[in-house]
């Protein structure tokens, strides 16, 4: 049985075919209105979500197929102490394939461990979120044109940010993508993302504390917030959350070609009046994100068929 829970489960031709489909979803969406037709995918969100679980749920709708779920732990059986392993066992009794969201680094994976249906990992705690990065791709590719040869600027909460994990791990499969992490001290990449995967991998990369410093250099500029949940205190928190905050002012440095995203939602990190700039791309990617979970559903489900 195929899952996704880490972004390099997928082969980058995996990927690319992945993004190309997404594409032609994007193109010809008439042609695949029926093709999940009898097919359910349940949604089960242990955390909070609005993009991934309704992106979700109107991805397999756009496909014909149908959706259940929950969207908080409260609402299932885990409030009585149910595992995830058997909550999945069950559910693949009612659903043909399941997107998880949980609080728990590594909780999806022990789902897939135990699951008859595909699994897919829509957010592990902190550590990993491969259909934003699916959804980062598709972005990127659109926006530039390609994978390779740019220079990515990821600012924010390196440190908790799932969705940076993921698209660091994909990108350092592209050729010759450049990395500036900037962050404060506190936040920077955790060991297992820099040495594991960006030292391992030999790309070119920086730590900087000053996102103005860099602005010049940057083809995309990848915006985070500060991951409130999170943090073991409050006080750091507050003392961290306006770290970067992008004005108008600050752009007026950066190349006229610059892509901005977010994976959202947004706290106070992009000044709305961004927005209107033709560079910020954020709203784009999350429409994005529906298309590319469209191509995944239908992957998976014709590999769990065969
Ligand atoms: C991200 C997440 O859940 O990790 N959101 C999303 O899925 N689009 C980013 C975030 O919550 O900051």
């Amino acid at each position: 049985m195929r899952h996704l829970i880490d972004i390099r489960d997928l082969t980058q031709a995996e990927i690319v075919s992945l993004l190309d489909l997404a594409d032609d979803i994007m193109a010809r969406r008439e042609d695949y209105r029926e093709v999940c037709r009898y097919k359910k995918l349940a949604t089960l969100f242990f955390e909070p979500s609005t993009r991934t679980r309704l992106s979700f749920e109107a991805a397999m709708m756009e496909l014909g197929g149908k959706v259940l779920g929950f969207s908080e732990a409260a609402s299932s059986s885990a409030s009585k102490g149910e595992s995830v392993a058997d909550t999945v066992r069950v559910v693949g009794c009612y659903a043909d394939i399941i997107a998880m969201r949980h609080p728990k680094e590594g909780a999806p994976l022990a789902a897939a461990l135990h699951s008859t249906v595909p699994i897919i990992n829509a957010g592990d705690g902190g550590h990993n979120h491969p259909t934003q990065t699916l959804t980062d791709l598709l972005t990127i590719r659109r926006e530039k044109g390609s994978l390779d040869g740019f220079t990515i600027g990821l600012c924010g909460d390196l440190k908790f940010g799932r969705t940076v994990h993921s698209l660091i791990a994909a990108l350092t499969r592209c050729e010759g993508v450049r990395f500036v992490c900037i962050s404060p001290e506190e936040l920077r990449l955790p060991g297992y993302v820099r040495q594991d995967v960006l030292e391992r991998s030999g790309a070119s990369f920086a730590e900087v504390r000053d996102l103005a410093e860099v602005m010049p250099e940057l083809d995309v500029l990848y915006m985070t917030r500060v991951q409130r949940e999170r943090f073991f205190n409050e006080e750091d928190y507050l003392r961290l959350k306006d770290s970067y905050i992008l004005t108008p002012a600050k752009l007026e440095s950066a190349k006229s070609s610059l892509s901005i995203l977010h994976p959202l939602p947004r706290v106070n990190e992009i000044d709305t009046a961004i927005d209107s700039d033709p560079r910020a791309c954020y709203f784009r990617q999350a429409l994005n994100g529906k298309f590319v979970r469209m191509a995944l559903i239908l992957k998976l489900l014709e590999e769990a068929e065969k």
